[in-house]
This record gives structure tokens, sequence and C-alpha cells, in this order.
């Protein structure tokens, strides 16, 4: 079994692209990718090291599939494990709720105590206003496939490169 277990939200696509492509980042044999639509909460717990990802719909609100899967995440039991997030958004468009449903989940997965790893400067990105930023940072990897998508492959080996120094 792979150490680490990507789990998305996706309704157009660009969250699962980019679970893949944070999965061959790490290597495919390191990483496992599941859609939250068919996720069960075994498949959550037997992983020390999670990545989520959640895309931002309407305005500020959690991926469909991904709202559905948050009663079985308040189930999972996460000591021990480190999680990291990454979230879809459009910042030109929805300026003032970008990657809003990352900040969501990440205000959530604290409550919980959950050990969240993997922080993204905000520098480097225009937006408005974020429920993801944590003060000057945001709370995982922001990914803007409308606008930014020539950088989506430059972030997201950037992060993974950060990330692999967490998950050992
Ligand atoms: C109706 C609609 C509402 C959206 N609302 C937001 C939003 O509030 N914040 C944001 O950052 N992106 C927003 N987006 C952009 C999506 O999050 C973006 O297209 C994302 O890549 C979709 O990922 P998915 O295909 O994996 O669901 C919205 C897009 C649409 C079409």
């Amino acid at each position: 079994m792979a150490k680490i277990g990507i789990f998305y939200g996706s309704t157009t696509g660009n969250t699962e692209k980019v679970a893949d492509l944070i999965r061959q980042a790490f290597g495919d044999e390191n990483a496992d990718v599941y859609n939250v639509d068919v996720t069960e909460l075994a498949d959550i717990e037997k992983y020390s090291y999670i990545i989520f990802g959640v895309s931002t719909w309407g305005v500020s609100d959690l991926q469909d599939d991904f709202e559905d899967f948050m009663e079985i995440l308040e189930q999972v039991d996460f000591s021990g494990k480190k999680v990291a997030l990454f979230g879809l958004g459009d910042q030109s468009t929805y300026t003032d709720s970008f990657v809003d449903a990352m900040g969501i989940l990440y205000d959530r997965l604290k409550k919980k105590g959950v050990k969240i790893v993997g922080f993204v400067p905000r520098k480097g990105y225009s937006f408005n206003a974020s429920m993801a930023l944590v003060k000057d940072q945001l709370a995982g990897l922001a990914i803007d496939e409308e606008f930014e998508g020539n950088l989506t492959g430059k972030r997201v080996n950037e992060w993974v490169e950060m990330l692999k120094k967490e998950f050992v």
C-alpha cells in the first residue's frame, strides 16, 4: 500500500486533474488517489499521510461531493496523522472568496486538533480575500486553472517537494 492517500472532490475535473499531478510528483507507487464520492472511513484511516483537495462553488461553498463527505471526515481519528490541503478556485472572478472551501476545511480540521502541514505563501497570487488565509499564508496549495493554469505544474512540484520533508 502507498503511504499517502489523496482524497478529492471535483465537479468539472480540475481538482481531479491536480490530485493526479500530485500523485505523479510523489511517484505513483507512493500515493493513492480517491474521489470522495466513493470514499469510506476505512479508506482514510489506513494512511498516516493524507491530502484533501476541494474546489469552491457557489460563493464560498464546498464542492458538493466534499460537502457530503464532511460527515465521514468528522468520524476520522486523526491521531498520529499529518494532513495537507489543496484547493481549486478562480482568483479573478471570485476574488473575494478565492479557495474559501479550503479555508472552511482547514477550520473544521483545526477544531478537531488535526496536524496540518503544507502552508503556502500568499505572495504570487492576486486575489482580494480568502477564508483560506492564515496570517499571510494559505492553508494549503491554491490552484487556479481558469487564469493561471500555466503555473499549475510548477506550483504542484514545489509544494510536493516541501511535503516530502513532512511525509517521512
Ligand atoms: C458557479 C461557480 C461558482 C464558483 N465559486 C467560486 C468561489 O466562490 N471561489 C473560488 O475560488 N472559485 C469559485 N469557482 C471556480 C471553481 O472553483 C473552479 O472552476 C475550479 O477549478 C473547479 O474545480 P472542479 O472542477 O474540480 O470542481 C466557481 C465556479 C463556478 C462555475
